[in-house]
């Protein structure tokens, strides 16, 4: 793994290739400008590059996946409004929370921020397949009073204290989180549904993936991703979820809750009745990918 020093983190320009957005090589610029003054992270993560949302939060932009962990508009803003409150964390008496894609952490981070001051016992379980990225995470944080406990026990890299326990399984979610829950009694009643977008990462929107997530989940679950697409809301419907809109960020007129009790919006169901796209399924990605 390599670690580019805060002041000379120029070669990552060598790697940016001619389809690289403008909007980001004009954010790589100011960064290699400002960053030393603005970004209290030290390193720079293999394959990712800083960008600032417009909150004064950071993200990560993946080469390998060529999109952004979180929206411009703002990294913290969207993570507290689609998942602490989307899932209504502070209401839950025992949080156990699955989030699909650690990214850099800021999931994890705001959660811990906002349980900090309860005396609610709680659990994280993250899916991420880049290593790197976790390994990178962990040096981020040897002096955090709780992420200092981090340790790898094979492929998952985990921290426990009285109050909280935090699992991040590394590798294909689609596999390891099927072999993990074979020998756990896990399950959970909050879900960060926090992919890449369906057309960067489709094997994480299935009906086959919604499924696996609703077996595994308490009757008072509550899902909550930033996506309104018509193809994956139609996903969540055919697994059995209950859908509902959720609030508007940045530029997306509105997002997704479900759940697994109620009924699902007229508005919605009107929507995707009249929608020509097709759920996302195992069998159809590679279709969805091309259309
Ligand atoms: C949008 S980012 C998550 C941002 C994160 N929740 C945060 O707050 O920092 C999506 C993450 O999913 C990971 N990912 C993509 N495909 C995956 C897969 N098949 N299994 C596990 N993780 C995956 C990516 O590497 C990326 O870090």
């Amino acid at each position: 793994m390599t670690y580019w020093p805060i002041l000379e983190h120029r070669p990552h320009f060598k790697s940016l290739s001619k389809s690289t957005p403008l909007k980001y090589l004009a954010t790589s610029l100011s960064q290699a400008i400002f960053r030393p003054l603005m970004n209290d992270h030290h390193t720079q993560p293999l394959h990712h590059s800083w960008v600032q949302t417009q909150d004064g939060s950071w993200t990560l932009f993946s080469e390998r996946f060529q999109e952004a962990c979180h929206s411009t508009t703002g990294a913290e803003t969207e993570t507290d409004l689609h998942y602490i409150k989307g899932c209504s964390i502070l209401d839950l008496e025992s949080p156990s929370i699955l989030e699909v894609g650690f990214g850099l952490g800021v999931g994890f981070l705001t959660t811990y921020r906002t349980l900090l001051d309860s005396n609610k016992s709680w659990s994280f379980l993250s899916l991420e397949i880049d290593r790197d990225l976790v390994e990178w995470f962990r040096l981020e944080n040897v002096n955090h009073p709780f992420l200092s406990k981090l340790k790898w026990e094979g492929n998952l890299l985990k921290a426990q204290n009285d109050q909280v326990t935090l699992i991040i399984l590394v590798g294909d979610a689609r596999k390891v989180l099927p072999a993990f829950l074979e020998d756990s009694s896990f399950s959970w009643n909050a879900i960060y549904q926090d992919a890449f977008s369906p057309k960067k990462n489709p094997s994480l929107w299935t009906k086959e993936w919604f499924e696996l997530l609703k077996k595994f989940s308490t009757h008072d679950v509550k899902l909550s991703t930033y996506s309104a697409s018509s193809s994956i809301r139609k996903s969540l419907l055919e697994a059995g979820w209950t859908l509902s809109k959720g609030e508007k960020f940045g530029p997306k007129r509105t997002s997704t809750r479900a759940s697994l009790t109620g009924f699902t919006d007229p508005e919605i169901l009107l929507h995707l009745e009249r929608s020509p796209v097709s759920a996302l399924t195992d069998d159809n990605i590679q279709e969805f990918l091309h259309n």
